[in-house]
């Protein structure tokens, strides 16, 4: 029997407990840094020294954490069914945690690519300084898309909430677009799980809402899945 798909929208949320900050929560990273100075094109360009050593600092800190049980608990999900991850999450914790299937929509903080193009990725497992070239000569910058970038891979994920069975939304404000809007590609038969501690107020869209956090509700919500 082909397995039902289940389709993970995450963010910052999931990867709370493991001690990376989210940005939007009262003692978020935008309330410590200026977005524009440090995640927009703009930025980039007035100060890319800063720029850098913001994403040094947070590279540090995903080398530093660990995947919690709510990343673990999506990789039993595989079990029984066809998982996808769409992450919003530059972290590698979905992917530490075992997951198959994981779409980063932002980039992805462990990679870097030269200023000019992002065809060819690098890893990076420490920093990069200003002067640190890609192979085709031009500055190396994080593989993270900033404010005003393109979303390379929106359509790729358009096309896998389109064919989800179930859609779980986790740890993300739902404030950032295009990301925010994948929840209304769903067909009308997917059943929408929400998981996340604050109220949210969605009224355009039917979700069972787990409210708590991602590590006590997210291996809740996969064993009832898995029992079913
Ligand atoms: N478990 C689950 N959810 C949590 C937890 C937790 N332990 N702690 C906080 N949350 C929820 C918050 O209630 C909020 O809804 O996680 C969400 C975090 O929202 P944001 O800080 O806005 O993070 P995110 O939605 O991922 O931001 C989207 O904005 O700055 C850009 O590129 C960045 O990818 C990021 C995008």
């Amino acid at each position: 029997m082909k397995n039902k798909s289940v389709v993970i929208l995450s963010g910052a949320g999931i990867s709370a407990e493991s001690g990376l900050g989210t940005f939007r929560d009262s003692d978020g990273l935008w309330e410590q840094y200026d977005l524009n100075e440090v995640a927009t094109i703009d930025g980039w360009h007035r100060n890319p020294a800063l720029v850098l050593d913001f994403y040094d600092q947070r590279r540090e800190q995903v080398l530093r954490a660990q995947p919690n049980t709510a990343h673990l608990a999506l990789k039993e999900l595989e079990r029984l069914y066809d998982v996808t991850i769409i992450t919003q999450n530059i972290d590698d914790l979905h992917e530490r945690a075992g997951s198959s299937k994981i779409i980063h929509l932002h980039g992805e903080i462990l990679k870097g690519r030269s200023v000019k193009t992002d065809r060819e990725l690098y890893p990076v497992k420490t920093s990069i300084k200003l002067g640190d070239l890609a192979p085709d000569g031009h500055q190396l910058r994080p593989h993270v898309v900033w404010f005003g970038e393109e979303v390379p891979k929106m359509v790729e994920a358009e096309n896998v909430v389109r064919k989800a069975d179930i859609l779980i939304v986790v740890g993300t404000s739902l404030n950032v677009y295009p990301a925010a809007g994948l929840r209304y590609a769903v067909k009308n038969h997917a059943t929408c799980y929400l998981v996340d501690p604050n109220e949210m107020n969605i009224t355009d869209q039917h979700f069972y809402h787990y409210q708590g956090n991602a590590c006590a509700m997210i291996p809740l919500l996969v064993e009832e899945l898995l029992a079913k």
